[in-house]
Protein backbone atom coordinates (compact mmCIF):
# COMPACT_ATOMS: atom_id res chain seq x y z
CA UNK A 1 0.00 0.00 0.00
CA UNK A 2 0.99 3.00 -0.90
CA UNK A 3 -0.12 5.75 1.69
CA UNK A 4 -0.63 9.09 2.84
CA UNK A 5 -0.21 10.85 5.70
CA UNK A 6 -1.65 14.47 6.29
CA UNK A 7 0.28 16.49 9.07
CA UNK A 8 -0.95 19.50 10.58
CA UNK A 9 2.47 20.60 11.24
CA UNK A 10 4.31 23.58 13.46
CA UNK A 11 4.88 21.75 16.87
CA UNK A 12 7.13 20.70 18.36
CA UNK A 13 7.95 16.83 18.83
CA UNK A 14 8.79 16.34 21.88
CA UNK A 15 9.08 12.86 24.01
CA UNK A 16 10.63 9.72 24.54
CA UNK A 17 11.22 6.64 21.82
CA UNK A 18 12.99 3.82 21.52
CA UNK A 19 15.09 2.46 18.20
CA UNK A 20 16.29 -1.08 18.13
CA UNK A 21 18.85 -2.96 15.85
CA UNK A 22 20.02 -1.52 12.94
CA UNK A 23 18.54 -1.60 9.25
CA UNK A 24 21.83 -1.86 7.28
CA UNK A 25 23.37 -4.53 10.00
CA UNK A 26 20.95 -6.99 10.67
CA UNK A 27 19.70 -7.97 7.40
CA UNK A 28 23.27 -8.76 6.81
CA UNK A 29 23.57 -10.92 9.75
CA UNK A 30 20.48 -12.67 9.02
CA UNK A 31 22.11 -14.04 5.57
CA UNK A 32 25.42 -14.56 7.91
CA UNK A 33 23.18 -17.36 9.16
CA UNK A 34 23.71 -19.20 5.89
CA UNK A 35 27.27 -19.61 6.65
CA UNK A 36 26.76 -21.51 9.82
CA UNK A 37 25.96 -25.34 10.35
CA UNK A 38 23.77 -24.42 13.62
CA UNK A 39 21.23 -22.16 14.42
CA UNK A 40 21.56 -18.72 14.79
CA UNK A 41 19.73 -16.47 16.79
CA UNK A 42 19.80 -12.41 16.34
CA UNK A 43 17.97 -10.06 18.92
CA UNK A 44 17.08 -6.43 19.22
CA UNK A 45 15.93 -6.85 15.42
CA UNK A 46 13.13 -4.34 14.35
CA UNK A 47 10.23 -4.77 12.79
CA UNK A 48 10.98 -3.43 9.51
CA UNK A 49 10.04 -4.27 5.84
CA UNK A 50 13.53 -5.16 4.96
CA UNK A 51 13.53 -7.66 7.66
CA UNK A 52 10.59 -9.10 6.12
CA UNK A 53 12.06 -9.34 2.97
CA UNK A 54 15.44 -11.68 4.49
CA UNK A 55 13.10 -13.31 5.98
CA UNK A 56 11.17 -14.03 2.80
CA UNK A 57 14.41 -14.77 0.93
CA UNK A 58 15.70 -17.57 3.57
CA UNK A 59 12.18 -19.17 3.79
CA UNK A 60 12.65 -19.54 -0.38
CA UNK A 61 15.71 -20.85 0.12
CA UNK A 62 14.46 -23.73 2.72
CA UNK A 63 15.87 -21.93 6.09
CA UNK A 64 13.53 -22.58 9.03
CA UNK A 65 13.01 -19.33 10.40
CA UNK A 66 11.10 -17.95 13.35
CA UNK A 67 10.45 -14.33 14.12
CA UNK A 68 9.05 -12.91 17.80
CA UNK A 69 8.57 -9.46 16.84
CA UNK A 70 7.92 -8.25 19.96
CA UNK A 71 10.97 -9.71 21.95
CA UNK A 72 12.96 -8.74 18.65
CA UNK A 73 14.18 -12.20 18.16
CA UNK A 74 14.65 -14.05 14.91
CA UNK A 75 16.20 -17.32 15.44
CA UNK A 76 17.82 -19.14 12.08
CA UNK A 77 17.85 -23.18 10.99
CA UNK A 78 19.62 -23.09 7.34
CA UNK A 79 20.12 -27.13 8.11
CA UNK A 80 17.30 -27.53 4.82
CA UNK A 81 18.74 -24.85 2.81
CA UNK A 82 17.93 -25.78 -0.97
CA UNK A 83 17.95 -23.94 -4.54
CA UNK A 84 15.14 -21.69 -4.65
CA UNK A 85 13.41 -20.81 -7.80
CA UNK A 86 14.07 -17.56 -9.22
CA UNK A 87 10.89 -16.22 -9.59
CA UNK A 88 10.49 -16.57 -5.48
CA UNK A 89 13.51 -15.18 -5.03
CA UNK A 90 12.30 -12.08 -7.09
CA UNK A 91 8.97 -12.09 -5.17
CA UNK A 92 10.65 -11.79 -1.65
CA UNK A 93 13.09 -9.30 -2.87
CA UNK A 94 11.12 -7.18 -4.08
CA UNK A 95 12.55 -3.83 -4.84
CA UNK A 96 15.56 -4.56 -1.99
CA UNK A 97 19.44 -4.88 -2.93
CA UNK A 98 19.43 -7.44 -0.68
CA UNK A 99 19.94 -10.74 -2.82
CA UNK A 100 23.32 -9.68 -3.91
CA UNK A 101 24.84 -10.07 -0.24
CA UNK A 102 23.50 -13.68 -0.58
CA UNK A 103 26.00 -15.24 -3.16
CA UNK A 104 28.62 -15.86 -1.83
CA UNK A 105 26.87 -17.85 1.73
CA UNK A 106 24.62 -19.92 -1.09
CA UNK A 107 27.67 -20.59 -3.77
CA UNK A 108 29.32 -22.04 -0.75
CA UNK A 109 26.34 -23.91 0.55
CA UNK A 110 24.67 -24.92 -2.47
CA UNK A 111 26.99 -24.35 -5.35
CA UNK A 112 24.72 -21.34 -7.20
CA UNK A 113 22.69 -18.55 -6.29
CA UNK A 114 20.49 -16.50 -8.33
CA UNK A 115 20.44 -12.27 -8.04
CA UNK A 116 17.38 -10.79 -9.51
CA UNK A 117 17.65 -7.18 -11.14
CA UNK A 118 18.30 -5.23 -7.72
CA UNK A 119 16.03 -2.00 -6.84
CA UNK A 120 16.63 -0.22 -3.90
CA UNK A 121 16.17 3.46 -3.52
CA UNK A 122 17.21 5.48 -6.17
CA UNK A 123 20.03 7.85 -5.65
CA UNK A 124 22.70 7.57 -8.15
CA UNK A 125 23.60 4.50 -10.22
CA UNK A 126 24.37 2.05 -7.12
CA UNK A 127 26.47 -0.16 -9.55
CA UNK A 128 27.29 -3.58 -8.50
CA UNK A 129 30.50 -4.00 -10.51
CA UNK A 130 33.08 -4.45 -6.94
CA UNK A 131 30.32 -7.53 -5.57
CA UNK A 132 30.78 -9.20 -9.52
CA UNK A 133 34.56 -8.59 -9.28
CA UNK A 134 35.13 -10.10 -6.36
CA UNK A 135 32.87 -13.44 -7.01
CA UNK A 136 34.30 -13.91 -10.40
CA UNK A 137 37.89 -13.58 -8.22
CA UNK A 138 36.51 -16.18 -5.69
CA UNK A 139 36.20 -18.11 -8.89
CA UNK A 140 32.19 -18.02 -9.32
CA UNK A 141 31.07 -18.19 -13.02
CA UNK A 142 28.61 -15.60 -13.55
CA UNK A 143 25.92 -15.61 -16.95
CA UNK A 144 22.59 -13.37 -17.56
CA UNK A 145 19.67 -14.40 -17.24
CA UNK A 146 16.36 -12.94 -18.48
CA UNK A 147 15.42 -11.52 -14.65
CA UNK A 148 18.93 -11.33 -13.26
CA UNK A 149 22.35 -13.38 -13.06
CA UNK A 150 22.71 -17.10 -11.94
CA UNK A 151 26.23 -17.59 -10.32
CA UNK A 152 27.88 -21.07 -10.09
CA UNK A 153 30.91 -22.11 -8.16
CA UNK A 154 32.53 -25.68 -10.07
CA UNK A 155 34.65 -25.88 -7.31
CA UNK A 156 35.59 -24.31 -3.29
CA UNK A 157 36.19 -21.01 -3.44
CA UNK A 158 39.57 -19.69 -3.18
CA UNK A 159 40.98 -16.84 -1.32
CA UNK A 160 42.22 -13.74 -3.42
CA UNK A 161 43.51 -10.03 -2.96
CA UNK A 162 41.45 -7.31 -4.59
CA UNK A 163 41.80 -3.21 -3.61
CA UNK A 164 38.33 -1.48 -3.86
CA UNK A 165 38.39 1.79 -5.76
CA UNK A 166 35.70 3.14 -3.29
CA UNK A 167 35.21 1.96 0.41
CA UNK A 168 31.76 0.36 -0.27
CA UNK A 169 29.85 -1.31 2.09
CA UNK A 170 27.81 -3.96 0.50
CA UNK A 171 31.24 -4.50 -1.56
CA UNK A 172 33.09 -4.88 2.03
CA UNK A 173 30.40 -7.48 3.51
CA UNK A 174 29.76 -9.28 0.16
CA UNK A 175 33.69 -10.07 0.55
CA UNK A 176 33.43 -10.81 4.31
CA UNK A 177 30.72 -13.09 3.87
CA UNK A 178 32.49 -15.28 1.09
CA UNK A 179 35.74 -15.15 2.09
CA UNK A 180 34.84 -17.18 5.37
CA UNK A 181 34.75 -19.77 3.80
CA UNK A 182 37.10 -19.27 1.13
CA UNK A 183 40.13 -22.02 0.65
CA UNK A 184 42.94 -20.08 1.45
CA UNK A 185 43.56 -15.81 2.74
CA UNK A 186 41.72 -13.50 1.18
CA UNK A 187 43.16 -9.62 1.34
CA UNK A 188 40.71 -6.43 1.06
CA UNK A 189 42.17 -3.62 0.85
CA UNK A 190 40.69 0.28 0.64
CA UNK A 191 37.64 -1.57 2.65
CA UNK A 192 34.27 0.16 4.56
CA UNK A 193 34.75 0.15 8.68
CA UNK A 194 31.46 1.26 9.40
CA UNK A 195 29.43 0.30 12.55
CA UNK A 196 27.33 -2.03 11.04
CA UNK A 197 30.00 -3.93 9.32
CA UNK A 198 32.29 -4.44 12.02
CA UNK A 199 29.32 -5.69 13.89
CA UNK A 200 29.07 -8.31 11.44
CA UNK A 201 32.99 -9.43 11.70
CA UNK A 202 31.80 -10.14 15.45
CA UNK A 203 29.24 -12.12 14.29
CA UNK A 204 31.51 -14.06 12.08
CA UNK A 205 34.03 -14.59 14.44
CA UNK A 206 31.55 -15.65 16.96
CA UNK A 207 30.42 -18.64 13.79
CA UNK A 208 34.15 -19.51 13.78
CA UNK A 209 35.77 -17.11 11.41
CA UNK A 210 39.08 -15.94 11.72
CA UNK A 211 38.74 -11.48 10.28
CA UNK A 212 41.68 -9.21 10.96
CA UNK A 213 41.21 -5.85 10.75
CA UNK A 214 44.63 -3.89 9.82
CA UNK A 215 45.22 -0.04 10.31
CA UNK A 216 44.94 1.41 6.90
CA UNK A 217 41.23 0.27 6.24
CA UNK A 218 42.81 -3.89 4.89
CA UNK A 219 40.99 -6.74 6.28
CA UNK A 220 42.52 -10.27 6.31
CA UNK A 221 40.78 -13.47 6.05
CA UNK A 222 41.44 -16.88 6.53
CA UNK A 223 39.44 -19.41 5.62
CA UNK A 224 37.77 -21.88 7.95
CA UNK A 225 36.30 -25.64 6.78
CA UNK A 226 33.18 -25.20 8.40
CA UNK A 227 31.31 -21.86 10.70
CA UNK A 228 28.52 -22.69 13.66
CA UNK A 229 25.37 -20.90 14.16
CA UNK A 230 25.41 -17.52 16.71
CA UNK A 231 23.82 -15.60 19.42
CA UNK A 232 23.86 -12.00 19.03
CA UNK A 233 22.38 -8.37 19.64
CA UNK A 234 22.66 -5.95 17.29
CA UNK A 235 23.83 -2.55 17.54
CA UNK A 236 21.48 0.01 17.66
CA UNK A 237 20.20 1.96 14.62
CA UNK A 238 22.08 5.09 14.36
CA UNK A 239 20.49 6.54 11.04
CA UNK A 240 17.25 6.14 12.80
CA UNK A 241 18.38 8.31 16.07
CA UNK A 242 20.19 10.55 13.87
CA UNK A 243 17.16 11.55 11.86
CA UNK A 244 14.86 11.61 15.34
CA UNK A 245 17.36 14.50 16.65
CA UNK A 246 17.38 15.73 12.90
CA UNK A 247 13.54 15.80 13.89
CA UNK A 248 13.52 17.38 17.65
CA UNK A 249 15.89 20.35 15.80
CA UNK A 250 13.65 20.92 12.82
CA UNK A 251 10.58 21.33 15.20
CA UNK A 252 12.24 23.11 17.85
CA UNK A 253 11.55 20.00 20.03
CA UNK A 254 12.86 17.23 22.66
CA UNK A 255 13.31 13.98 21.71
CA UNK A 256 14.97 11.20 23.86
CA UNK A 257 16.08 8.43 21.54
CA UNK A 258 16.23 5.04 24.07
CA UNK A 259 18.48 2.64 22.86
CA UNK A 260 21.02 5.05 21.15
CA UNK A 261 24.50 4.66 21.22
CA UNK A 262 26.90 7.88 21.52
CA UNK A 263 30.25 5.80 20.03
CA UNK A 264 28.35 5.24 16.63
CA UNK A 265 27.52 9.18 16.68
CA UNK A 266 30.21 10.51 17.92
CA UNK A 267 30.59 12.50 14.47
CA UNK A 268 26.81 13.03 14.25
CA UNK A 269 26.88 14.50 17.76
CA UNK A 270 29.97 17.12 16.96
CA UNK A 271 27.67 18.69 14.03
CA UNK A 272 24.09 18.30 15.94
CA UNK A 273 26.35 20.92 18.45
CA UNK A 274 28.08 23.09 16.08
CA UNK A 275 24.24 24.12 14.49
CA UNK A 276 22.87 24.88 17.80
CA UNK A 277 21.58 21.43 19.04
CA UNK A 278 21.93 20.29 22.73
CA UNK A 279 22.48 16.64 23.83
CA UNK A 280 22.91 14.88 26.82
CA UNK A 281 23.39 11.37 27.06
CA UNK A 282 22.45 8.45 29.72
CA UNK A 283 23.11 4.53 30.14
CA UNK A 284 20.04 4.01 28.18
CA UNK A 285 20.11 6.20 25.42
CA UNK A 286 20.80 10.24 24.05
CA UNK A 287 18.44 13.52 24.44
CA UNK A 288 18.26 15.81 21.88
CA UNK A 289 16.66 19.21 21.98
CA UNK A 290 16.59 22.76 20.40
CA UNK A 291 17.95 25.10 23.19
CA UNK A 292 15.85 28.15 21.43
CA UNK A 293 17.04 30.95 19.26
CA UNK A 294 18.69 30.81 15.61
CA UNK A 295 20.31 27.72 14.84
CA UNK A 296 23.90 28.45 13.40
CA UNK A 297 24.52 27.61 10.00
CA UNK A 298 27.44 24.76 8.93
CA UNK A 299 29.73 22.82 5.95
CA UNK A 300 28.86 19.41 5.58
CA UNK A 301 30.72 16.85 4.06
CA UNK A 302 29.42 13.25 3.86
CA UNK A 303 31.85 10.69 3.34
CA UNK A 304 32.56 6.58 4.62
CA UNK A 305 33.02 5.91 8.16
CA UNK A 306 34.24 7.87 10.65
CA UNK A 307 32.97 10.42 8.59
CA UNK A 308 29.29 12.25 8.17
CA UNK A 309 27.17 9.56 6.74
CA UNK A 310 25.72 10.41 3.50
CA UNK A 311 21.87 8.38 5.70
CA UNK A 312 22.33 11.48 8.36
CA UNK A 313 22.31 14.02 5.58
CA UNK A 314 18.77 14.29 4.98
CA UNK A 315 17.09 15.24 7.88
CA UNK A 316 19.78 17.59 8.91
CA UNK A 317 19.06 19.62 5.90
CA UNK A 318 15.32 20.20 6.61
CA UNK A 319 17.03 21.47 9.99
CA UNK A 320 19.57 23.81 8.12
CA UNK A 321 16.83 25.33 6.70
CA UNK A 322 15.63 26.82 9.79
CA UNK A 323 19.60 27.73 10.51
CA UNK A 324 20.47 31.70 10.03
CA UNK A 325 23.06 32.28 7.09
CA UNK A 326 24.08 29.71 4.20
CA UNK A 327 24.98 26.15 4.66
CA UNK A 328 26.41 23.69 2.57
CA UNK A 329 25.99 20.11 1.86
CA UNK A 330 28.53 18.18 -0.21
CA UNK A 331 27.45 14.78 -1.23
CA UNK A 332 30.23 12.26 -1.80
CA UNK A 333 28.85 9.08 -1.72
CA UNK A 334 25.81 8.74 -3.76
CA UNK A 335 25.76 11.27 -6.87
CA UNK A 336 21.77 12.10 -6.72
CA UNK A 337 20.99 12.40 -3.29
CA UNK A 338 19.30 15.79 -3.46
CA UNK A 339 16.15 14.72 -5.00
CA UNK A 340 14.35 14.94 -1.88
CA UNK A 341 15.15 18.84 -1.42
CA UNK A 342 12.50 19.43 -4.14
CA UNK A 343 9.92 19.26 -1.85
CA UNK A 344 11.47 21.38 0.33
CA UNK A 345 11.58 23.89 -1.89
CA UNK A 346 8.06 24.00 -2.59
CA UNK A 347 7.97 24.12 1.21
CA UNK A 348 9.10 27.47 1.22
CA UNK A 349 13.08 26.24 2.07
CA UNK A 350 15.86 28.38 -0.01
CA UNK A 351 18.06 25.14 -1.10
CA UNK A 352 20.49 25.75 -4.73
CA UNK A 353 21.87 22.00 -6.20
CA UNK A 354 25.45 22.95 -7.86
CA UNK A 355 27.63 20.35 -9.92
CA UNK A 356 30.75 21.43 -8.44
CA UNK A 357 32.17 20.06 -4.84
CA UNK A 358 31.20 22.62 -2.74
CA UNK A 359 32.17 23.19 0.70
CA UNK A 360 35.50 20.70 1.39
CA UNK A 361 39.14 19.46 0.60
CA UNK A 362 38.00 15.84 0.20
CA UNK A 363 38.72 13.94 -3.35
CA UNK A 364 35.24 13.25 -4.61
CA UNK A 365 34.12 10.88 -7.12
CA UNK A 366 31.59 12.78 -8.88
CA UNK A 367 33.42 16.36 -8.79
CA UNK A 368 34.19 16.68 -12.63
CA UNK A 369 30.65 14.72 -13.64
CA UNK A 370 27.29 15.98 -14.23
CA UNK A 371 25.14 15.59 -11.08
CA UNK A 372 24.24 18.08 -8.66
CA UNK A 373 26.04 16.80 -5.49
CA UNK A 374 26.27 20.36 -3.35
CA UNK A 375 23.97 21.51 -2.00
CA UNK A 376 23.39 25.42 -0.10
CA UNK A 377 21.09 26.63 2.11
CA UNK A 378 20.16 29.58 2.85
CA UNK A 379 18.10 30.33 5.91
CA UNK A 380 15.91 30.66 7.86
CA UNK A 381 12.87 30.11 6.08
CA UNK A 382 9.25 29.42 7.69
CA UNK A 383 8.49 26.37 6.00
CA UNK A 384 4.30 26.01 4.73
CA UNK A 385 2.94 23.20 3.88
CA UNK A 386 2.54 21.44 1.15
CA UNK A 387 1.63 18.16 -0.59
CA UNK A 388 4.49 16.12 -1.25
CA UNK A 389 5.52 12.71 -2.35
CA UNK A 390 8.16 10.55 -0.63
CA UNK A 391 11.14 9.74 -3.39
CA UNK A 392 12.84 6.78 -1.05
CA UNK A 393 13.52 5.93 2.26
CA UNK A 394 15.77 8.85 4.16
CA UNK A 395 14.27 11.59 2.14
CA UNK A 396 10.94 10.65 2.79
CA UNK A 397 11.38 10.88 6.49
CA UNK A 398 13.11 14.32 5.88
CA UNK A 399 9.67 15.28 4.28
CA UNK A 400 7.99 14.03 7.12
CA UNK A 401 10.35 16.17 9.35
CA UNK A 402 9.72 19.32 6.66
CA UNK A 403 5.78 18.60 7.19
CA UNK A 404 6.22 18.47 10.90
CA UNK A 405 8.28 21.37 11.12
CA UNK A 406 5.77 23.64 8.77
CA UNK A 407 2.62 25.60 9.80
CA UNK A 408 -0.42 24.25 8.22
CA UNK A 409 -1.92 21.06 6.89
CA UNK A 410 0.74 18.95 4.33
CA UNK A 411 -0.36 15.80 2.83
CA UNK A 412 2.81 12.97 2.49
CA UNK A 413 2.06 10.35 -0.16
CA UNK A 414 3.90 6.75 -0.58
CA UNK A 415 4.71 6.88 3.65
CA UNK A 416 4.66 2.64 3.15
CA UNK A 417 8.25 3.52 1.90
CA UNK A 418 9.28 4.82 5.23
CA UNK A 419 8.32 1.23 6.69
CA UNK A 420 11.46 -0.13 5.26
CA UNK A 421 13.36 1.24 7.59
CA UNK A 422 11.63 3.12 10.38
CA UNK A 423 9.92 0.82 12.64
CA UNK A 424 6.87 1.77 14.44
CA UNK A 425 7.47 5.33 13.43
CA UNK A 426 3.51 6.37 13.12
CA UNK A 427 3.54 5.03 17.01
CA UNK A 428 6.53 7.19 17.74
CA UNK A 429 4.94 10.43 16.03
CA UNK A 430 1.94 9.23 18.35
CA UNK A 431 4.62 9.02 21.23
CA UNK A 432 6.04 12.45 20.13
CA UNK A 433 3.05 14.81 20.37
CA UNK A 434 2.57 14.45 16.14
CA UNK A 435 -1.32 15.52 14.52
CA UNK A 436 -1.72 13.46 11.91
CA UNK A 437 -4.09 11.24 9.93
CA UNK A 438 -2.98 7.76 8.04
CA UNK A 439 -4.89 7.20 4.90
C1 LIG B 1 24.75 0.76 2.16
O1 LIG B 1 24.45 0.73 0.77
C2 LIG B 1 23.46 1.11 2.86
N1 LIG B 1 22.47 0.10 2.52
C3 LIG B 1 22.99 2.48 2.44
O2 LIG B 1 21.84 2.81 3.18
C4 LIG B 1 24.10 3.50 2.78
O3 LIG B 1 23.71 4.77 2.31
C5 LIG B 1 25.41 3.08 2.12
O4 LIG B 1 25.75 1.73 2.48
C6 LIG B 1 26.56 3.98 2.52
O5 LIG B 1 26.71 3.99 3.92
C7 LIG B 1 22.46 -1.05 3.17
O6 LIG B 1 23.30 -1.32 4.04
C8 LIG B 1 21.37 -2.01 2.84
P1 LIG B 1 27.91 1.30 -0.97
P2 LIG B 1 25.44 0.06 -0.26
O7 LIG B 1 28.23 0.06 -1.68
O8 LIG B 1 26.19 -1.03 0.42
C9 LIG B 1 29.49 2.82 -5.23
C10 LIG B 1 19.62 3.43 3.49
O9 LIG B 1 18.83 4.38 3.22
N2 LIG B 1 29.62 1.40 -5.63
O10 LIG B 1 28.74 1.70 0.20
O11 LIG B 1 24.67 -0.26 -1.49
C11 LIG B 1 28.01 3.23 -5.12
O12 LIG B 1 27.47 3.54 -6.38
C12 LIG B 1 20.60 2.96 2.44
O13 LIG B 1 19.58 2.81 4.56
C13 LIG B 1 30.19 1.11 -6.85
O14 LIG B 1 30.60 1.98 -7.59
O15 LIG B 1 26.38 1.31 -0.53
C14 LIG B 1 28.08 4.41 -4.20
O16 LIG B 1 28.42 5.57 -4.91
C15 LIG B 1 20.65 3.83 1.22
N3 LIG B 1 30.26 -0.24 -7.21
C16 LIG B 1 29.23 4.04 -3.27
O17 LIG B 1 29.97 3.00 -3.92
C17 LIG B 1 29.82 -1.24 -6.41
O18 LIG B 1 29.92 -2.42 -6.81
C18 LIG B 1 28.80 3.57 -1.89
O19 LIG B 1 27.91 2.48 -2.03
C19 LIG B 1 29.26 -0.91 -5.17
C20 LIG B 1 29.16 0.42 -4.79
Amino acid sequence: MNGVLEIEGGRPLAGEIRVRGAKNFVSKAMVASLLGEGISVLRNVPTIRDVEIVLGLLRAHGVGVEHDPVAGTVTMNPTGAGVAKSADIITHAGASRIPILLCGPLLHRLGEAFIPDLGGCNIGGRPIDFHMEALRRFGAEVSKEPDGLRLVAPKRLQGMQMELEFPSVGATEQLLLTAVLAEGITELRGAAVEPEILDLVAVLQQMGAIITLETDRTYRIEGVDSLHGYHHYSLPDRIEAASWAGAALATGGDITVLGARQLDLTTYLNYFRKVGGRFDVTDDGIRFWHAGGDLSSIAVETAVHPGFMTDWQQPFVVALTQASGISIIHETVYEKRFGFTNALRRMGAHIQLYRECLGGQRLCRFGQRNYEHSAVISGPTPLHAADIEVPDLRGGFSHLIAALAAEGRSSVSGISLIDRGYESFTDKLDALGARYWRH
